[in-house]
């Protein structure tokens, strides 16, 4: 037996009482069985000084898949095993929570399916899942279009004038018209003009960010909350924000009671096709402030996530012009001058496979937030109730021993003919929309959603960065963005047809888009 143990005997031997040496013996052993995972010593400066995800790369180099890392009287559990990963997302999902993300979030998303665990995360993924059902996805690609097409107009203007563009904040302008209006049939139009609502999403999303790498939650205290300009300001973009959402949740019981209503597995109103109508049509039985919730989560989860896909997609691209001639080459021969059908999207396999390459150097977000409910085993190492966990899909899609040329932009990886990546058939060393019972349920929009406005994109602009732009570095928000913004030239293709005409609309079965290999 070990030291311990033996020194517990002895002591028993001397008389001393048994509840006693058990009390004292359980934190020694406590210690024992916890202290075997590997252990890293943090600084808490460096979460916030750069992008934390590339410290922890480093040290998952040095100690592995799974390690303990202090920052003084704080500890994480960083895993980036494969089958560590699996056995927490999906395996024996039930007994981790969100953790964190839930306290972090609980300002702007409260119980959204997002944060919420257990039970009310249960009731509202089982409402919510099946509103976004093939036919609504698939009648969202005219909608991803027309926004694209927005966007392409705008590009013409710097196109012809020279001027440089800032594209990140177009793609977060772009995703923001398009998940309003797919949500909750509201047009931020914030491509062509910024309104106060817009403005409040944006303070709104800060602030997330902002208390996901604050070392100390300071709106906790109580007077500063009531002091700081920056909390006033957002109680303020909040406030409006709810409101918003009230108003249009309103507008939309009304045309629910008007209509004819015929509730079935793939109900769409044609007039309203949002989330919010399907909800409110299905009877969904819940609290406003929970139905808020649900809207708020759905927002803020499809908006910034594309709106970084497509950052670090037209990145990647501008440092390799060969990926972007054979991306052209595909757009230009499936899509000629046409705004993308479904059929399309099947058949851009190299554009489908140019974004999953992208999601796999750039996963948004890069680390999933975990917290353990229960003693558990992780590999070989017996781990706490309530530690925190943060599962690094960064080290993950970078592993040098799990890839070949693991930091090369290399569609070529994702053959044509084989099936589109996702984390089953990869093993969950790819984790794009990560897995389990909690894995995105906005998978398919996205992924058609960024299709399109790749498509779209390329075949009428090449686009390089901008001769005097600033280093594209990058910077930890909930996902990954850029330091100083991606400033790219854009330029009119000559080859490229000059006006897209609209497809006649197909609303294809859904046997044909579940064979679709995107
Ligand atoms: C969850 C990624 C777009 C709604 C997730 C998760 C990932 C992810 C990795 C798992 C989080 C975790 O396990 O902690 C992405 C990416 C997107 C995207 C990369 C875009 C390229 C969307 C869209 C929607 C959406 C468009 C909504 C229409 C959600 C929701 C969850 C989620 C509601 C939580 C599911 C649950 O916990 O049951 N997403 N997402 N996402 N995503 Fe997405």
């Amino acid at each position: 037996s070990s030291f311990p143990m033996r020194l517990k005997n002895n002591l028993s031997k001397l008389g001393i009482l048994t509840p006693i040496l058990d009390l004292v013996f359980k934190t020694f052993e406590d210690y024992e069985k916890f202290s075997q995972i590997p252990e890293a010593k943090g600084e808490i400066a460096a979460i916030r000084s750069e992008a934390f995800f590339l410290p922890l790369y480093e040290l998952y180099i040095t100690y592995g898949g799974i390690f303990r890392l202090k920052f003084g009287p704080k500890a994480f559990l960083i895993v980036s095993d494969p089958s560590i990963v699996k056995h927490i997302l999906k395996d024996n999902s039930k007994a981790y929570s969100k953790g964190i993300l839930a306290e972090i979030l609980d300002f702007v998303m409260g119980k959204g399916l997002i944060p919420a665990d257990g039970e009310i995360w249960r009731v509202r993924r089982r409402a919510m899942v099946p509103s976004l059902h093939q036919k609504f996805v698939t009648a969202m690609i005219n909608l991803f279009s027309q926004a694209t097409d927005r966007l392409c107009k705008k590009l013409d203007t710097a196109a012809s004038t020279g001027e440089a563009v800032e594209m990140e904040s177009l793609f977060s302008r772009l995703t923001l018209d398009v998940i309003g209006k797919a949500v909750f049939n509201y047009d931020f139009n914030s491509l062509t003009n910024d309104t106060g609502i817009v403005e409040a999403v944006y303070v709104v999303l800060r602030e997330a960010e902002n208390r996901s790498t604050a070392p100390i939650p300071v709106w906790e205290i109580p007077i500063w909350k009531d002091v700081s300009p920056r909390l006033k300001k957002v109680n303020a973009a909040l406030k409006l924000i709810n409101s918003t959402l009230d108003d249009l949740i309103a507008i939309c019981k009304r045309l629910v009671d008007e209509e004819e209503l015929q509730f079935h597995e793939e109900y769409m109103n044609e007039q309203d096709p949002s989330i919010l109508h399907f909800l409110l049509a299905s009877g969904d039985d819940v609290s406003s402030k929970q139905l808020r919730d649900d809207l708020m989560t759905l927002l803020i989860a499809g908006h910034e996530t594309s709106a970084a896909v497509l950052t670090w997609t037209f990145y990647l691209l501008s440092q390799d012009p060969g990926v972007m001639s054979k991306l052209q080459n595909e757009v230009d021969t499936v899509l000629g001058d046409r705004f993308p059908s479904i059929e399309d999207l099947k058949n851009l396999k190299y554009t489908s496979r140019v974004i999953s390459e992208s999601l796999r150097l750039y996963p948004q977000p890069p680390v999933l937030i975990r917290r353990s409910m229960k003693e558990d085993m992780l590999g070989p190492y017996p781990i706490r109730k309530d530690e925190d966990i943060f599962i690094s899909v960064w080290n993950l899609h970078r592993s040098p021993s799990l890839w070949e040329d693991a930091d090369k932009f290399n569609p070529e990886r994702w053959p044509l003919d084989g099936p589109a990546p996702n984390e089953t058939n990869q093993n969950f060393r790819y984790l794009p929309f990560g897995g389990g019972p909690r894995k995105c349920i906005g998978d398919m929009f996205a992924s058609y959603e960024n299709i399109v406005a790749l498509a779209m994109l390329v075949r009428r602009f090449d686009f390089e960065l901008a001769p005097d732009a600033p280093p594209v570095k990058m910077t930890t928000g909930a996902t990954i963005h850029t330091t100083n913004g991606l400033v790219m030239r854009v330029r009119q293709r000559t080859r490229y047809p000059a006006t897209p005409t609209i497809p006649v609309v197909e609303t294809a079965s859904p046997a044909s888009i579940t064979e679709a290999a995107i």
